[in-house]
């Protein structure tokens, strides 16, 4: 029983930095990713669904590739012969506010909270 015990209170002892630490980090989390239920929104109302599919996985308006599941998309290239390995939030705010050969930049209609909503979307389709 006693060594239990003294087991019960290591075990805390380990436990608790980990817990206060991932409490941290969920914070950080929360303050870089925005809304994706807002994201939806601005993605409406600046009409990225106009040239990209997030239902089927299939481009409904070539070459914009379809935004489902993109951070999962594997290595591509970009119209430019610019090579995607790995999808990275802060490859896809450069695309949206700058554009690309073939996209048109969005930055100039989009405040910093709003890119982050959009991105934080992103990451649900
Ligand atoms: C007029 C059509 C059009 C609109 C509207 C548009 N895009 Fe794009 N988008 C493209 C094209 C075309 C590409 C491919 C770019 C390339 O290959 O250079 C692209 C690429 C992208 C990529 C990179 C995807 C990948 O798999 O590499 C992201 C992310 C993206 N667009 C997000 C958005 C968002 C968010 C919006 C709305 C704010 C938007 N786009 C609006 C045409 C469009």
């Amino acid at each position: 029983m006693k060594g239990l015990k003294r087991g019960g209170v290591v075990c805390a002892a380990l436990f608790v930095p980990v817990f206060i630490g991932s409490l941290a980090a969920q914070e950080n989390a929360n303050i870089r990713k925005g809304d994706p239920v807002k994201g939806k929104q601005v993605y409406q109302v600046t009409a990225c669904w106009r040239c990209h599919d997030i239902e089927t996985g299939v481009s409904k308006r070539p070459p914009a590739p379809s935004l489902k599941d993109t951070y999962n998309r594997p290595p591509h290239l970009l119209v430019d012969g610019k090579k995607h390995m790995k999808h990275t939030d802060e490859m896809f705010r450069t695309i949206i506010t700058e554009g690309t050969k073939a996209m048109n930049p969005r930055g100039a209609v989009l405040t910093d909270e709003e890119l982050d909503d959009l991105i934080a979307y992103l990451h649900t389709l």
